[in-house]
């Protein structure tokens, strides 16, 4: 999509349709009170009315609600609003009048090109059923020309809304195309299009070389190759380097601890966090943050067979802690072990990592906010502060030794999983603590914002969660 700024009076922008957001008590301008309907204008929240002010031309009024309980995340659900009404008249330019400073045109935008994705790559068209166009150019007039804080904000807002978009494309493709192989080169193709960006891939044998356990583990089952992918991005800065994980199971089928067929098919969404910090990366990249990043993406499928993994079978990670699998669909947290413990090993002095963990966060938090499991006060202030700005909101929960002592083995140094059921987010997280070497980190179980959220910008399917708060995260570690 392309995004314009200008200033000056909406009318004289030339787009499909104008929008014109209207809090309650706003009043229309002068020049729109003569036209049809402006009488019977709403102005509830999300409430819509399509005005004909000057004949052919139509101007959508967006109701935004009560003022005082404005913020951005409705403004990024009344543009959601605003781009399904486009869509009604294939309107493929669209131009919001932005002069009221209290709405932040970072948030329309962002609202707009989330409700534009569409997955329709695999949809047969014809002439009887076209895909729809969509909108191809925004515009926003503002009352002042753009300060170098606002233009940074629109750029921003952009670039990561955007990449927000491939990640959801990453999560929506069927695990038989996106394999990690295929992630893999997803990787290569950002690193190939920024030159602060490296690659490096390893291989089933050389993870085996390597001794990471855990990847070696879930992936033996699978006829799959598995990938570690490194992306290391160097914007400078004088701040510590940053480590983001993610993980990227491609297909969750549990292994031999075997879910159950009813509603298996989404866990080809299960390379969710992954498949956010790599596009995160390419975002923090074009938008050139003065940070240094080591992003580790751990990717495999995670299948029952005969050269599986089972229940009982005793793995040593990649820092050397033993652990006894009892079970197999406790897989990511594997995974994530080696790669947390890799990235620290090549550098990073802080690290966030994100996964679709636990069943459990869904209990607790449902899709509303991802977990954030915390061995450091600064570093999850810092995440909460991006979740808050990004609109992908995090809840803490709590570290404490009497869940720690849940992961001991019974007879190796950890257990992946215990049959009481307690606590099984922060279960996960105690465990992940034991491979980050004492360094400030913060996990996010997204394993209920990443999927179905229900929102205005993104209903049903993928949501790109964590792509937009990584970049917040990352132009606010920046220098
Ligand atoms: N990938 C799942 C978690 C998940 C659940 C993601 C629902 C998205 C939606 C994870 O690997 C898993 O299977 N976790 C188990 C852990 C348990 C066996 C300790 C779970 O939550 O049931
Ligand atoms: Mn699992
Ligand atoms: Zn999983």
């Amino acid at each position: 999509m392309r995004v314009e700024t200008t200033t000056g009076e909406l009318a004289a922008v030339e787009a499909d349709l104008h929008v014109l957001p209207q809090a309650e008590g706003d009043e229309l301008p002068q020049a729109l009170g003569e036209a049809a309907g402006a009488a019977d204008v709403k102005h509830g929240f999300g409430k819509t009315t399509l005005l004909r002010p000057g004949g052919p031309e139509r101007l959508l009024v967006v109701g935004l609600g009560k003022r005082e309980e404005l913020d951005d995340e409705k403004l990024r659900s009344a543009a959601a609003i605003a781009t399904r009404e486009a869509g009604r008249y294939d309107a493929r330019s669209v131009a919001w009048s932005l002069a009221d400073e209290a709405l932040s045109a970072a948030a329309v935008i962002e609202g707009t090109i989330l409700a534009s994705y569409r997955f329709d790559r695999f949809r047969s068209r014809d002439e009887d059923d076209p895909a729809p166009v969509g909108v191809e150019v925004l515009t926003v007039a503002l009352g002042d020309e753009a300060d170098e804080a606002m233009s940074t904000a629109i750029r921003t807002a952009q670039v990561a809304a955007e990449a927000a978009n491939r990640a959801r494309e990453l999560q929506n493709l069927p695990s038989n195309v996106l394999t990690p192989t295929a992630l893999a080169e997803r990787a290569e193709e950002i690193a190939a299009e920024h030159a602060s960006v490296s690659v490096e891939v390893l291989g089933r044998s050389e993870i085996a070389a390597k001794k990471m356990g855990g990847l070696v583990a879930v992936s033996q089952g699978s006829a799959e190759d598995p990938r570690l992918i490194v992306l290391r991005y160097s914007g400078g800065g004088d701040g510590a380097t940053l480590g983001l994980v993610g993980k990227a199971v491609t297909f969750d089928t549990g292994g031999i601890s075997i879910k159950p067929s009813a509603g298996m098919q989404d866990m080809k969404m299960d390379m969710s966090g992954g498949a956010a910090v790599l596009e995160a990366v390419g975002a923090i990249a074009e938008l050139g943050l003065g940070l240094d990043l080591i992003a580790v993406i751990p990717s495999t499928e995670n299948m029952p067979s005969g050269t599986a993994i089972k229940p009982g079978d005793i793995i040593t990670q990649y820092n050397g802690k033993t652990v006894e699998v009892n079970n197999t669909d406790a897989e990511g947290r594997l995974i994530l072990a080696d790669a947390l413990a890799y990235c620290v090993e090549l550098g990073a002095e802080r690290v966030v990592d994100l996964a679709t963990l636990t069943g459990a966060v869904l209990v607790a938090l449902g899709s509303t906010y991802a977990a954030l499991i915390s061995n450091d006060d600064e570093l999850a202030g810092e995440v909460a502060g991006a979740g808050e700005r990004s609109g992908e909101i995090v809840w803490r929960l709590p570290l404490h030794a009497e869940y720690k002592k849940l992961t001991t083995g019974t007879v190796a140094d950890l257990t992946n999983a215990s049959d009481k059921r307690k606590a099984g987010t922060i279960y996960a997280g105690s465990f992940l603590e034991e491979f980050v070497d004492g360094k400030p980190w913060a996990h996010l179980d997204i394993a209920g914002t990443a999927w179905d959220i229900d929102r205005e910008y993104a209903k049903r399917g993928p949501t790109g969660f964590g792509v937009r708060l990584l970049v917040d995260l990352a132009s606010a570690l920046a220098s």
